[in-house]
């Protein structure tokens, strides 16, 4: 059984966890107003709000009912477009009114809801954040600017709100219907208990994050498959420091990284960086640990993990060993894991004040688009002599590369001009690129060396260093 608030009606339904909730909606619910678009992800007319309680507070974000299983709903409130509306048009619909902001429709009701979203957020209500919000809705036919000018007006709107509660000035000001007020309540009272030990409920399930990895490559055997929701799980939430270390549970979204004090304190660059993974939608939705088991060659937190040297918990829900990322890509696909054990947390050592730490991403798109080549660096410099290093790159062979060779090379190193070209030169006999749709086999390699002179003139700022090129 499943127990969620759908708009402002109770649901409690015994279908499959794995349906999609974009089907139960527009096919058991008939509310049609969410469209099918790509069903991958990619388009955002099928966006819902899922609104959860979290340390005590309701908070809303944004997600992609055409990856979201109905079981990854439970105790949840779910807001589909029908459910923003207001007698007459509410405060969104018509700003895109009065811009001429919708032409066939068909993206609009993605757009509102993500607009919604974004006013219920308490995100600073500035006009990029606005637009940040719709960063996951496209639209075939209107046109960005009449959009764009809607969503500025949105944004302008919400910057009046100087300390209201961000539910309640929705409410009064004609943004939302005044029944979201009493839905914390309600999901309070909701009877639906949330597992909270860490054992597998059966054996040998298909384990599922936020689906957005699985439900694009499975879509059609999910509905059947006996499914461990892990976001159920209570005991696999949370992002804690402890001493000098940060332990992700397996559960953690890259929106919750995004909002983690830690992650803002020890890595002022995430925002820049993580702008450049998925979009808005995807990143509420995917997990850290769906990315490493994934374990696509470019999965961009892989990448960046692997060069923060992380651990990984693996449990079986009876027993738990612990296992170095580094050491946990075997063969394309092939994992040091076996079918029963989930990843039950993630660590790593926090960066200290002589550790420099960059990201780099090169897509055929900037935004929305997987990598042709990324990597990640972490270097510990004492009195100009790099005492640790650890470099990672992705898109240049059949598995997340932890590149040891240079890491070697790099230890006791001063960062000069002869360092930078010799470690690109190590670089590229560690790694095997082939030539697809990402990129040729010759590009890739010029891609990371240029990558890896990216990371150095970032830490240097001397953009006047001679490299090779
Ligand atoms: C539109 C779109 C854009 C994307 N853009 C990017 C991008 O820019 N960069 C990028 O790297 N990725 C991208 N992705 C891929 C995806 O979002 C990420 O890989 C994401 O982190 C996967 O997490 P998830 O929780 O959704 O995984 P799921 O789909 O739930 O699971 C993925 C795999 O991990 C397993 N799994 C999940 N959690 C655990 C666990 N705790 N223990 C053991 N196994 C587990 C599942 O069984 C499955 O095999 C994109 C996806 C979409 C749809
Ligand atoms: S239908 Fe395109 S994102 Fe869901
Ligand atoms: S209004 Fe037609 S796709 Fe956006």
């Amino acid at each position: 059984m499943v127990n969620f608030i759908l708009n402002q009606k109770c649901i409690s339904t015994t279908l499959p966890k794995g349906l999609l909730l974009l089907d139960f909606i527009r096919y058991h619910q008939r509310l049609t107003g969410t469209k099918i678009g790509c069903r991958e992800g990619d388009c955002g007319a099928c966006t819902v709000l899922v609104g959860e309680i979290k340390n005590g507070e309701l908070k809303y974000r944004s997600a992609t009912s055409c990856l979201m299983a109905i079981g990854n709903a439970r105790g949840k409130h779910i807001v589909t477009v029908e459910g923003t509306n207001v007698a007459g048009l509410n405060f969104i619909q018509q700003c895109f009114t009065d811009e001429g902001a919708s032409q066939c429709g068909f993206c609009t009701p993605g757009f509102m809801v993500s607009l919604a979203g974004f006013a219920l957020s308490n995100t600073a209500a500035t006009p990029q954040a606005a637009i940040d919000a719709v960063n996951g809705n496209i639209c075939r036919c209107t046109g960005y600017k009449s959009i764009e000018r809607a969503t500025v007006k949105i944004a302008q709107k919400l910057a009046e709100n100087k300390q209201q509660d961000a539910i309640a000035f929705a409410v009064e000001n004609n943004i939302l219907p005044t029944y979201f007020t009493g839905i914390k309540e309600r999901l309070l009272q909701l009877v639906d208990p949330v597992n909270s030990s860490t054992a597998p409920t059966q054996s040998l399930l298909q384990f599922l994050g936020g689906g957005t990895d699985l439900y694009v490559q499975q879509h059609d055997t999910m509905l059947d498959s006996e499914i461990d929701f892990l976001i159920d799980n209570s005991a696999l939430n949370g992002i804690v420091k402890i001493d000098n270390r940060c332990y992700l549970g397996a559960t953690v979204t890259v929106t919750d990284i995004l909002e983690s004090p830690v992650f803002q304190q020890y890595f002022p660059s995430l925002q820049a960086h993580i702008k450049l993974v998925s979009s808005t939608p995807i990143r509420n939705m995917a997990t850290i640990a769906g990315n490493l088991v994934n374990a696509s060659p470019i999965g961009d937190f892989t990448i960046f993990f692997l060069a923060l040297n992380a651990q990984l918990l693996l449990s079986d829900g009876h027993n738990a060993r612990e296992i170095p990322l580094q050491q946990f890509y075997k063969g394309y696909k092939h994992l040091a894991k076996k079918p029963e054990e989930f990843i039950e947390q993630i660590y790593f050592e926090l960066p200290s004040a002589s550790t420099k730490f960059n990201f780099e991403k090169v897509c055929k798109r900037t935004y929305l688009d997987i990598a042709s080549v990324n990597t990640a660096i972490s270097l510990q410099i004492e009195n100009d002599c790099i005492t640790e290093a650890h470099l990672s790159a992705g898109g240049v062979g059949p598995t997340p590369a932890y590149l040891m060779k240079s890491v070697t090379y790099l230890k006791g190193k001063s960062i000069n001009e002869n360092t930078i070209n010799e470690v690109i030169a190590i670089a590229q006999t560690e790694i095997s690129p082939i030539s697809d749709t990402r990129g040729t086999a010759a590009y890739k390699r010029l891609l990371l060396g240029q990558l890896i002179k990216a990371h150095f003139l970032m830490f240097s700022g001397d953009k006047n260093l001679q490299l090779a090129h």
